[in-house]
């Protein structure tokens, strides 16, 4: 007798979120102590050299998430562009059947050697964290006084390799770089690069978020509409996380990440790998599944998939909703969270 050919069923969270997107972090160092993120003040331990997956462990990992349905990769860290040979995971990445995307976040300041062999192994673009465009400011908020001028060639070499269309997140915070909304919309849209305004964050433990720091989507939004008019334009998938509009009078386009004030937990399709390998469900986990240990104590690839899919189908996470909700309650209390260089935002 022949055997029905059964349909296979995408993958979904107890809110019926499916896990599409796969971000991967390659290390948890950075050659950045941006305030919002990891403080310079503060000393870090960074996971030893054994403790980090290798890039056959990687891939071997995102294999079995392509044929749980992701379709979109993106490389984080820490900053991903201080893991030497990064473009040697890139090739493998590249050539899993199934993936649709493959991208890059990083804060540039070594994209200019790095941008040509990046694209030439099959990496399709990067998102660039551009905070500034006054040097002393950039350099206060990277809290090393790294120097801008590096970025941007970063920018111009990304650009030259191909790597786009480049976006440019900002976390615009009051009192350190509020001022320059206008001017930095400006620029990158005459630049051509799609400028993203990510809402500051209680992300991790050691940045003292308060909300009053916060600058909301609607208030970077107005400042912008009042000199660039701007309109609504759709998002492309549902999954994705910036709010997108387009300059009224042509060319260009600007993305708001409203995580504070307009959660979007409600479509979150996001899993996360550390450099570790333990799997976070959330931007704001606590703690991560361990991948690392069935993959080094040699589990069959199926063992570990019925792993991760028996940890998408209990995912429960809203972090952002109930935190927003608390917020707005005045009962909200920070808790305790994974850093967000150890996921890669
Ligand atoms: P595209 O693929 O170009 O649309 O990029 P992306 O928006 O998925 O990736 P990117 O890393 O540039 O996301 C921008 C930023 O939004 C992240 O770095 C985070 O700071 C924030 N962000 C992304 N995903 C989430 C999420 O699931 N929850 C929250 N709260 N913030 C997120
Ligand atoms: N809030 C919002 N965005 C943040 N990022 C880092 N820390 C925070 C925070 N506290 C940004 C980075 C980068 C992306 C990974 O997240 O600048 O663009
Ligand atoms: Fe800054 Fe990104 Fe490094 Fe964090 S990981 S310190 S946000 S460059
Ligand atoms: Fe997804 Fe967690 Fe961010 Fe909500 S807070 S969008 S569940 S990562």
């Amino acid at each position: 007798m022949e055997l029905p050919v059964l349909p296979v069923l995408p993958l979904t969270d107890t809110l019926e979120r499916p896990m599409t997107d796969l971000r991967i972090s390659v290390t948890d160092r950075c050659n950045f102590r941006c305030t919002f993120c990891m403080p310079a003040s503060q000393q870090y331990r960074f996971l030893p050299r054994e403790e980090i997956l290798s890039f056959e462990e990687v891939t071997h990992l995102a294999r079995i998430f392509v044929g749980l349905g992701v379709r979109k990769i993106r490389l984080t860290g820490g900053e991903p562009l201080v893991r030497t040979q990064l473009e040697t995971l890139i090739r493998d990445l590249a050539k899993l059947d199934g993936v649709e995307d493959l991208a890059l976040t990083t804060n540039g300041y070594l994209l200019a050697q790095q941008a040509e062999a990046l694209a030439a192994a099959g990496l399709r673009r990067v998102t660039v964290s551009f905070h500034s465009l006054v040097p002393q400011v950039f350099g206060r908020i990277n809290g090393l006084g790294m120097e801008l001028d590096k970025v941007l060639a970063g920018l111009a070499a990304a650009r030259k390799a191909g790597l786009g269309p480049i976006k440019l997140n900002v976390v615009p915070i009051k009192g350190m770089n509020d001022a320059e909304i206008v001017p930095l919309a400006r620029w990158a849209r005459d630049q051509g690069y799609t400028l993203r305004f990510i809402e500051y964050m209680d992300v991790g433990t050691v940045n003292s978020w308060d909300e009053g720091a916060v600058l909301s989507a609607r208030e970077i939004l107005e400042s912008i509409d009042r000199e660039m008019p701007l309109e609504p334009v759709n998002k492309n998938h549902p999954g994705d996380v910036a709010d997108r509009y387009r300059y009224r009078d042509g060319g260009g386009e600007v993305g708001l990440i409203p995580s504070v004030t307009q959660p979007f937990c409600g479509d979150c399709s996001r899993v996360r790998l550390s450099a570790e390998g333990k799997l976070f469900t959330c931007l704001f986990g606590v703690v991560g599944h361990d991948l690392k240990e069935p993959l080094r104590r040699g589990a069959s690839p199926q063992e570990i998939e019925s792993l991760i899919r028996a940890i998408w189908q209990r995912r429960t996470d809203r972090y952002s909703e109930d935190r927003t909700a608390a917020l707005r309650a005045g009962t909200f209390q920070p808790t305790k969270k994974v850093e967000m260089f150890r996921i890669g935002g």
